[in-house]
C-alpha cells in the first residue's frame, strides 16, 4: 500500500530517500515524510500531505544526514492529514518509526500500555512508536524495546525505527507487509519494493515474516523469532532501471496500454517452443489434472481475468472452474471438492486479501499456483508453485496489461493441462500461434487510438454514469472495463451481464446515458443487440465493439477477428483506452487516482 524506504551509509541520505518515494509513488498514497540523521548532525523530521512534490519543496539546504526512513502513507487509521503523515515519534522524540500496514489490536494497547500518553495524531502506528519507547525504559537495548513491542502486536506491519541516540542502525521487522533489504558498499538500505532502490543496488535479501533485521551501514543481521541469527543469500533483482521509467510517454498506463503486444510475445517466447508446444513444468501440470477442481482466487482486476480464464480451462482442458474474490473467500469459505487445486491471480504478488486465502490454503495442505507479475512477491514464495506473467513493471494504479498477461498465460496453462488429459478441444488449439495473432490485432487497435479518443469526447465527456453490457465472456470483459473507467475517470460506470439489466438496472437509463455493448459472441450476439435497442429505446446513447464477423457498420470499434476463446484479449483495449482518454479530458492524473493504491497490503 504505502511505502517504506531507507539508507544507513555515509553520504547524505535525502535525497536517495526522495528519489526512492517517487519510485514508490505508483503505490498509492496521500501523504509522505522523512527523517534523516547521522553521527554528529542534527535531526530532521519533513512530512507534507499530498504529493512526494509538495515535501520536496518542504526540504531545504539543511536537511542533510547519513541515516535516514521515508514513507508514504495510504491512511487507514486517522484521515490524511500532515499529522498523521509517517514518520511517528516518541519518548521526547528519541524514537522514529515508519509503519506499512494495520495494527489491528492499538486500542488494547493504548489501554494496558500507554494511558495518559499525548498522541500527535489518531494513526495505529502512533501506538506502536509509544508502545517502543515505553519498552525502553526497561529493555537494555533498542532492539529489545522493539522485540516487546512486537511481541504484543497483533497485525500486519513492515517496520522501520531509528533510535537518534544511536543513530547508525534502522531495525526493521515485518509481518505480512513486504519488506526488503537492498546492499551496497558501505552502504545498505530498505524499501517495500526493489524498484525504490534500483539506482543504488540490485542485489537484495529477502525477508521472511516474525524476522527482525538489525541495518547498518557495512552489515545486516537477520534474527528469526527464536532470536537464532539467519544467514541468508541476497538476490539479483532481474529489473532494469529503463523498465521503470516513462520514457516518451506522458502516462506510464498509455505505456502499457502500448506493451500488451509485445507482453503477449514474450509469454508466447517463456511458454512454448519452437513448434508450439508448452513448456510449463509438467510438475504443476500433473498436480492440476489430478484435481477435480480449479479454484481462481483473486481481487479487482486480477479477478476479472479469473473469469476470462474460467471459461477457457473449462473449455480447452474440461476441468470445472470457480472463481472467487479472495475478500470474500477468505471468510465464507465455501464447499470444496475433495481434491481442490487452487490458482491464484495477484499482478503485485502482494495483495493482502489473496494472501490471507493462501494462508488458510497452505494450512489445509491444498496445492495452489501463483500467477505473478512480481518474482519473489509474498505470494509466489508462499504457494507450491509459481509462474510468471512476463509483463514487466506495471507501474500505473489501472491495471491492463498485466490483465491480458493473466488471460494469455491462463490459456497456455489450459492448453497445457487439456493436452495432458489429450482433449481434443486442447489439440485443435494452437495457443502460441492465436496469441501471436493476437499481438498484431492488439497493434492494431492500438495504432488508431485517435478515433477513440475523439469518440470518448462524444460520448462522455459529460456524463456522469456509464455502463458496459456483455454477455459470457463479453460481460466479464464489461465488468473489467467498467472498473477501468471508474477507477481513474470516476465516471461511476458498471459492467453487466447485458441480459440482467432488464430486472432492475435499466431503471437508471437516461436521456443520452452511455452504453457500451461488447459483442464477440456469434451465439450471443443478436441477444445482445436486442438488450442494446432496449436501452436505446429509453434514451442511452450506444456504443457497441463487436468482432467484424458479427459487426454492423454503424459500430463504433471494429476488431478483427481472433480465436473464440481469446476474444476478451482484444475486445478490452478499447475500453482501456477509453478509460484513459476519458480521464485525461477530465483532467485528472491518469496514473495516480484518488484513493486508490497500487499494491493493497491491507485486509
Ligand atoms: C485494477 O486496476 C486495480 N489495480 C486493482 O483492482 C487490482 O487488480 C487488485 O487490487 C488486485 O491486485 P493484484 O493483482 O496485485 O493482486
Ligand atoms: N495504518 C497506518 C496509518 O494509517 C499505516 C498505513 C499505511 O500502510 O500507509 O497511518
Amino acid at each position: 500500500m504505502c511505502g517504506i524506504v531507507g539508507i544507513v551509509g555515509k553520504e547524505n541520505a535525502t535525497d536517495i530517500l526522495v528519489q526512492g518515494l517517487e519510485k514508490l509513488e505508483y503505490r498509492g498514497y496521500d501523504s509522505a515524510g522523512i527523517f534523516v540523521t547521522g553521527v554528529n548532525e542534527q535531526d530532521h523530521l519533513v512530512k507534507s500531505l499530498g504529493r512526494i512534490a509538495d515535501l520536496r519543496a518542504r526540504i531545504g539546504q539543511e536537511v542533510q544526514g547519513t541515516v535516514g526512513i521515508g514513507h508514504t502513507r495510504w491512511a487507514t487509521h486517522g484521515k490524511p492529514s500532515e499529522r498523521n503523515a509517517h514518520p511517528h515519534t516518541a519518548g521526547d522524540h528519541q524514537f522514529i518509526l515508519v509503519h506499512n500496514g494495520v495494527i489491528e489490536n492499538f486500542e488494547e494497547i493504548k489501554q494496558e500500555f500507554l494511558q495518559g500518553e499525548q498522541l500527535a495524531g489518531e494513526t495505529d502506528t502512533e501506538i506502536v512508536v509509544h508502545l517502543i519507547a515505553h519498552f525502553s525504559k526497561e529493555a537494555p537495548n533498542t532492539k529489545e524495546a522493539f522485540k516487546k513491542a512486537l511481541a504484543v502486536i497483533k497485525g500486519s506491519y513492515a517496520f522501520a525505527l531509528i533510535n537518534k541516540n544511536d543513530p547508525e542502525t534502522i531495525y526493521v521487522a515485518k509481518n505480512k507487509s513486504p519488506l526488503l533489504i537492498g546492499l551496497g558498499e558501505e552502504f545498505n538500505v530498505i524499501c517495500s519494493d526493489a524498484m525504490a532502490m534500483l539506482s543504488q543496488t540490485n542485489r537484495f535479501v529477502e525477508i521472511a515474516d516474525g524476522e527482525l533485521v538489525t541495518v547498518k551501514a557495512d552489515k545486516i543481521e537477520i534474527e528469526d523469532e527464536t532470536g537464532t541469527i539467519v544467514c541468508r543469500d541476497s538476490y539479483e533483482a532481474q529489473l532494469d532501471l529503463s523498465d521503470i521509467e516513462k520514457g516518451t510517454y506522458p502516462y506510464y498506463m498509455l505505456k502499457e496500454i502500448d506493451d500488451q503486444p509485445a507482453v503477449m510475445r514474450r509469454i508466447i517466447l517463456e511458454y512454448t517452443d519452437q513448434v508450439g508446444r508448452t513448456t510449463i513444468d509438467q510438475t504443476i501440470i500433473e498436480k492440476i489434472t489430478e484435481s477435480d477442481r480449479v479454484y481462481v482466487v483473486a481481487c479487482g482486476t486480477s479477478y476479472h481475468a479469473g473469469w476470462v480464464g474460467k471459461t477457457i480451462i473449462e473449455k480447452v482442458a474440461g476441468i470445472p472452474v470457480e472463481v472467487h474474490l479472495s475478500s470474500e473467500f477468505s471468510y465464507n469459505m465455501p464447499l470444496l471438492s475433495d481434491n481442490p487445486f487452487f490458482i491464484f491471480l495477484s499482478q503485485s504478488g502482494e495483495t493482502a486479501d489473496s494472501r490471507q486465502v493462501l494462508v488458510q490454503i497452505n494450512d489445509l495442505g491444498f496445492p495452489s499456483l501463483t500467477l505473478t507479475n512480481v518474482p519473489g512477491s509474498t505470494l509466489s514464495r508462499e504457494a507450491m508453485y509459481t509462474l510468471l506473467l512476463h509483463a514487466g513493471p506495471e507501474i500505473a494504479v489501472a491495471s491492463t496489461k498485466a490483465y491480458t498477461a493473466q488471460i494469455a498465460v491462463l490459456a497456455v496453462l489450459a492448453k497445457a493441462i487439456g493436452d495432458k488429459k489429450a482433449s481434443p478441444v486442447s489439440k485443435a488449439f494452437d495457443v502460441a500461434h492465436e496469441l501471436s495473432v493476437i499481438a498484431s490485432v492488439m497493434e492494431t487497435i492500438i495504432d488508431d487510438k485517435i478515433t477513440i479518443s475523439q469518440l470518448v469526447e462524444d460520448y462522455l465527456a459529460v456524463t456522469r454514469n456509464a455502463f458496459y453490457i456483455g454477455r459470457g465472456t463479453d460481460y466479464y470483459v464489461s465488468m473489467e472495463a467498467a472498473l477501468k473507467l471508474k477507477e481513474i475517470s470516476y465516471i461511476q460506470a458498471e459492467g453487466f451481464a447485458a441480459g440482467e439489466l432488464k430486472h432492475g438496472t435499466i431503471a437508471l437509463i437516461e436521456e443520452g446515458t452511455p452504453v457500451f455493448g461488447v459483442i464477440t459472441d456469434e451465439k450471443t450476439a443478436a441477444h445482445t443487440r436486442g438488450n442494446l435497442k432496449e436501452v436505446e429505446s429509453r434514451g442511452a446513447h450506444n456504443f457497441v465493439i463487436s468482432l467484424a464477423s458479427l459487426a454492423k457498420e454503424t459500430d463504433q470499434v471494429i476488431l478483427p477477428d481472433v480465436h473464440p476463446l481469446l476474444t476478451s484479449l482484444v475486445s478490452i483495449v478499447p475500453t482501456q483506452l477509453i478509460a484513459y482518454f476519458a480521464t485525461l479530458q477530465r483532467g485528472y492524473d491518469v496514473d495516480k487516482p484518488r484513493n486508490l493504491a497500487k499494491s493493497v497490503t491491507v485486509e
